[in-house]
């Protein structure tokens, strides 16, 4: 058997970020169209360790991706010097069942989570979008936005974090990574309610567990992606600006609307209805199932909290990049 090990630089090498952004179209098309198997995550404690581990499966037919990703949480390893969160994804052939490849778990969350974000991003976004706000700048921040720049013609960046320092220092690389690439100024901000207001996209990306800017300053025609919230005690998106949205999709009913505090505390309050006042599923979107925006004072509000249709979907596509181009074939 052979497997195909890919490193993050090599993923870097072979895959493009408008590419994963057409993989995640793909994954929440044939997600939403019920074309894939994707079972409930399996958590395994190991309490010996104080550590956990998640396997998170998954199969689409019409990709023949067919995988898994393995996370584990162990927080003893940083004084070990290693990650706390090792994550690895592991493909197989889906036509003989073999495992095909192996490739670094966390970059490639990093890449689908971007580009879920951008799928939305140019689906939703207005055309002339020009001045995008990034909310959160820890370690999905970096795919988030350039995921945006890919999708619209942004000259203006603001990022913002409860941690200025944290925010300036990303402002400071990103600027020079992606400041020439796509013709754009990169600013930190410390306080994100100063720029609300002109902002055509807001994506939010943080660990908070209330609103991280102030939803009635949303100008008509913003776009927002709202990506950190994974549980009912965590929220970001300001529910103003949920009630306010006149169009609001998720990448997948089961996981926002059992897990996500974004829409569990305006469920639960009775101001939300999730069969009345959402209008899909990204899929249905891409499917022509549900309708997109029809004019620029719309907003619209993307809810991701993840799938493994994502992963199995954007890893099957740069391991068929990578085969015999980059990485370390092994034979056992
Ligand atoms: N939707 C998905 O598929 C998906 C995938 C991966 C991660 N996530 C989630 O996205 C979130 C961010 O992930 P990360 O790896 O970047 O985390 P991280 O811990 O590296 O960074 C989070 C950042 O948010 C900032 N922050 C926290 N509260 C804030 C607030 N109130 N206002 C402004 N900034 C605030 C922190 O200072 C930090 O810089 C996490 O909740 C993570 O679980 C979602």
């Amino acid at each position: 058997m052979k497997i195909l090990v890919l490193k993050q630089e090599e993923m870097e090498q072979i895959i493009t970020m408008k590419e994963a952004i057409e993989a995640d179209k793909e994954a929440l098309r044939v997600y939403s169209e019920g074309g894939a198997d994707i079972p409930l995550r399996a958590n395994l404690n190991v309490p010996e360790y104080e550590g956990q581990s998640l396997y998170m499966p998954g199969y689409a037919a019409s990709s023949k991706a067919l995988g898994v990703k393995i996370v584990s949480v162990y927080p003893n390893n940083i004084e070990k010097g290693i990650t706390s969160v090792p994550a690895s994804m592991v493909l197989l052939d889906a036509e003989t069942g073999m495992v095909n490849c192996i490739m670094d778990g966390t970059h490639l969350t990093k890449l689908r989570t971007g580009a879920v974000s951008g799928a939305a991003t140019d689906l939703l976004a207005k055309k002339d979008s020009s001045v995008f706000l990034l909310i959160g700048t820890g370690g999905q921040a970096e795919s988030q936005l350039e995921a945006v720049l890919c999708v619209r013609p942004i000259k203006k960046v603001y990022v913002s974090d409860i941690s200025l320092d944290r925010a300036t220092e990303f402002a400071k690389n990103m600027s020079g990574k992606f400041g020439e690439k796509y013709g754009v100024e990169i600013l930190a901000i410390d306080s994100p309610n100063t720029v609300v207001p002109e902002a055509d996209v807001i994506t939010t990306v943080t660990t908070a567990s209330s609103a991280v800017f102030d939803g009635n300053l949303v100008k008509e025609g913003g776009h927002i992606n709202a990506v950190g919230s994974y549980t009912p005690q965590m929220q970001e998106l300001p529910e103003t600006a949920l009630l306010k949205a006149d169009l609001v999709y998720v990448d997948t009913r089961d996981g926002v609307l059992n897990e996500s505090g974004d829409f569990l505390n305006p469920i639960k309050a009775g101001k939300f209805d999730s069969e009345k006042d959402l209008t899909g599923e990204l899929g249905e979107l891409v499917a022509g199932k549900v309708p997109g925006r029809d004019n620029d004072s719309q907003i619209s509000v993307f809810e991701t909290t993840g799938s493994a249709v994502l992963d199995i979907v954007v890893a099957q596509k740069i391991y068929e990049n990578a085969v015999g181009k980059v990485g370390v074939e092994i034979d056992i």
